[in-house]
């Protein structure tokens, strides 16, 4: 269970504050996405859930298997290390745990083979196309055994069909770990596709405007239901009311 709760920051007081007594919960595994103009503070959110930055008032609780949640970050520029082959890359949280190269290479090649990766751990970054890189970024994040991935616009930079087919990726995923995700997007459609509930947020001072449900997000033909344009519609709506 995610439990955010009046949360709020401010980086300068001249400024004001950028977030405003946020509030939203969300049950373990279950999916958010998260959409809102530009510089409300979507990412400054993703780095206080992710423990990187300090929030100014309130409270988060991120429950996990082991007290609190462990998370990954997964970032729009993908972040890999260019020096390290995607395998390594996708094996560097258990290079710095000290782990053998035999473990390590285990687990690489399992997630390689389940991001549709097979014969392409020993060629570095520059050798992969976006979507390939993508998905390497995801290995390696899901290399962690994270209780929560947290996705900042991570498919804004490909191509339409790249970026549907890493779409049903992070689905698949969810549905065979039963792992949450948060993902912060521009795409109302992507939000609709891939939040099990989506948070609208407003201009700054920010909050969450509204909490829509969508409990038909993530399966396969939604693309092609009417209940998909419904929700857009709806999402729109939100927006801009
Ligand atoms: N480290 C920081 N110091 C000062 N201001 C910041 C810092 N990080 C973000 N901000 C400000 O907070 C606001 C929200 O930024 P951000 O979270 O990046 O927005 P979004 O991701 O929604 O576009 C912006 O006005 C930005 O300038
Ligand atoms: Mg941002």
């Amino acid at each position: 269970m995610i439990a955010v709760h009046q949360l709020s920051k401010t980086f300068n007081p001249e400024d004001g504050a950028v977030l405003d007594g946020l509030s939203f919960e969300l049950p373990a595994g279950e999916t958010l996405a998260v959409i809102g103009p530009s510089g409300c503070g979507k990412t400054t959110l993703l780095y206080i859930l992710a423990g990187l930055s300090a929030a100014s008032a309130g409270k988060v609780n991120i429950g996990g298997r082991r007290g609190r949640g462990h998370t990954a970050f997964i970032l729009q520029d993908f972040g890999l290390f260019p020096w390290k082959t995607a395998a390594q890359n996708i094996a560097l949280a258990l290079e710095l745990k000290g782990a053998n190269a035999a473990s390590r290479h285990k687990v690489a090649e399992t997630l390689l083979t389940e991001l549709g990766l097979e014969g392409l751990g020993q060629r570095y970054p520059v050798q992969l196309s976006g979507g390939q890189k993508q998905r390497v970024a995801i290995a390696r994040a899901l290399a962690t055994e994270p209780d929560l991935i947290l996705m900042d616009e991570p498919f804004s930079s490909l191509d339409a069909l790249t970026r549907e087919h890493l779409q049903n990726t992070m689905v698949d995923m969810w549905q065979r770990k039963g792992l949450g995700y948060i993902i912060v997007t521009h795409s109302v459609e992507e939000a609709v596709f891939l939040g099990r509930r989506i948070a609208v947020l407003t201009d700054r001072p920010t909050r969450v405007k509204a909490l829509i449900d969508n409990p038909s997000f993530g399966t396969a033909d939604l693309r092609f239901k009417n209940c998909f344009f419904d929700r857009i519609r709806e999402v729109r709506r939100v927006m801009e009311g």
